[in-house]
């Protein structure tokens, strides 16, 4: 009877393992890149000029080696061969986006650049041919300059330009996108006005330029998706959504004051824009209202730095989304305190010391340390907190070296954190619909310069032919891809954290 019975457990857990191991028959695999980080022909074909053309040709000495992506991977005339890579890596969907300034030079649609529109036209047409969907993201980071020149994001009238600029993206390339991303990381975006010389424009507005910006680009999110919803959806019946990213904040010690300080950490980062967009209530957490108001008065100011959004705004903004897109990398400790470079600012308000444990594997970010389980943490509080009924896709989660072919750190990355992915799914009930590695080849990150990379394959900078060679990491995928399993399925699948 024992033996019977020490069976029927046995074979049950290895069922459940491996099941654990593998991804639903229609879970979606993808990979991404973005426009100023891979294509380079900065100035070419009538291209207009933006904030990281700008900021990176006045002030090499803001960027870690100097350089710029006026070259990059050269994508803009290598992307058959990217396309090629996409296709031996089997994915479902390419991730990339569009360059603003490539297609509408001064950011405004009364001056179209054709060369500009052909060359995504010629890219969409190809991926589709390969059978590969296109997802496009409209602005990551790269702003035109003239835009700028009249104040950026914090200039309110740019949610009007930006609902312009989508309206002219559906209506040319509509008919064959059909995942569409309004922003990538806004809180990101915000550094270049809050976080000095954290991103272009590297404006110094921390504590005030920050929160005008965020609420500029949730006004325009939410134009951008109803215009979508009532003009375009009917015939083109596509998703729109919104990039956000998060760390996962863990408590440092079981106080309730470090409890309170981690949840804190989550509301000011990823709920500033998830908030108002998948909760019932709508609008900016309240804990971000009242903390930023309090600390305002506190200064002697007429008015809180957090600007409030009028009913119809907060009304518009709610439900603005078809899927729950997310970008993850890393998990930091949360302690209650203060700690900002600067007064006011985000971090200031925030109210959070963060800092990581130093049992943590590094990788070759230092702000980025290996903590597969933070993934499972994030994915389990989002889903609590937001409806994700329609599902979280994962639009960004990767690894930085310094280029090697043989990338062990980057296969281990992958497979634990894909791991702990699969634990949130099957053990929690989280609904992940998809996943997407960043990046499909190494290229230009941003302030770090081409100082780290995060490719499936490696790129030659120094080859004018920027030459791609896949990494051991690229055929690593391709085999999850093709078997939806993951490898080394044997292994314990239950983290420590969250048994
Ligand atoms: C987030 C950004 O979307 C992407 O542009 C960047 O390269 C990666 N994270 C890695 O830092």
């Amino acid at each position: 009877m024992l033996l019977l019975l020490l069976l029927v457990v046995g074979s049950c857990a290895t069922a459940a393992s491996a099941q654990n191991a593998s991804f639903p028959d229609d879970f979606l695999f993808a990979v991404s890149t973005a426009a100023y980080q891979i294509e380079g022909a900065w100035d070419a074909d009538g291209k207009g000029e933006n904030i990281w053309d700008r900021m990176t040709h006045e002030h090499p000495d803001y960027v870690d080696d100097g350089s710029n992506g006026d070259v990059a991977c050269d994508s803009y005339h290598k992307y058959e061969e990217d396309v090629e890579m996409i296709k031996s890596l089997g994915v479902d969907i390419y991730r990339f986006s569009i360059s603003w300034a490539r297609v509408l030079p001064l950011g405004d649609v009364s001056q179209v650049n054709p060369l500009g529109v052909e060359y995504y036209n010629k890219l969409i047409d190809l991926l589709i041919a390969n059978r590969i969907e296109p997802m496009v993201t409209m602005y990551h980071y790269d702003l035109p300059q003239y835009l700028q020149d009249i104040g950026g994001w914090p200039n309110p009238v740019l949610a009007d330009y930006f609902r312009e600029y989508a309206r002219f993206l559906f209506d040319t390339y509509g008919d064959r996108v059909k995942w569409w991303l309004t922003f990538n990381e806004p809180t990101s975006i915000c550094m270049g006005y809050g976080q000095y010389r954290m991103k272009a424009p590297a404006v110094n507005a921390h504590g005030f330029g920050d929160y005008q910006a965020a609420h500029t680009m949730l006004r325009a999110h939410a134009m951008a998706y109803r215009v979508y919803d009532q003009q375009y959806r009917p015939t083109q019946g596509g998703q729109l959504s919104i990039t956000l990213n998060s760390n996962f904040y863990q408590p440092a010690t079981n106080s309730s004051e470090d409890i309170e300080a981690a949840e804190r950490a989550l509301q000011f980062n990823l709920g500033w824009f998830a908030h108002p967009i998948y909760t019932s209530d709508g609008d900016y957490p309240a804990v971000m209202k009242e903390r930023i108001y309090n600390n305002s008065i506190k200064d002697g100011i007429w008015i809180s730095r957090l600007p409030q959004f009028t009913a119809q705004e907060i009304a518009d903004l709610k439900g603005s989304a078809d899927y729950f897109s997310l970008n993850h990398y890393t998990t930091n400790l949360a302690e209650d305190g203060e700690q900002a470079d600067q007064y006011p600012s985000h971090e200031w308000d925030t109210g959070v010391v963060t800092s990581c444990d130093p049992s943590w594997p590094n990788s070759s970010y230092n702000i980025m340390k290996v903590v597969p389980w933070g993934f499972r943490g994030l994915l389990k509080w989002v889903a609590n907190e937001y409806d994700t009924k329609m599902g979280i896709f994962i639009t960004e989660n990767g690894f930085a070296d310094t280029g090697e072919i043989n990338d062990t750190g980057r296969q281990n990355y992958y497979t634990s954190y894909l791991r702990e992915m699969l634990n949130a799914m099957y053990l929690d009930g989280v609904n992940v619909i998809g996943y997407t590695a960043w990046s499909l080849l190494d290229n230009y990150e941003w302030m770090r310069g081409y100082t780290l990379k995060f490719g499936l394959y490696h790129v030659d900078f120094n080859d004018p032919n920027r030459t791609r060679t896949p990494k051991a990491s690229a055929a690593m995928f391709r085999e999850i891809v093709a078997t939806h399993t993951l490898p080394d399925s044997g292994a314990a699948m239950t983290s420590s954290h969250f048994a």
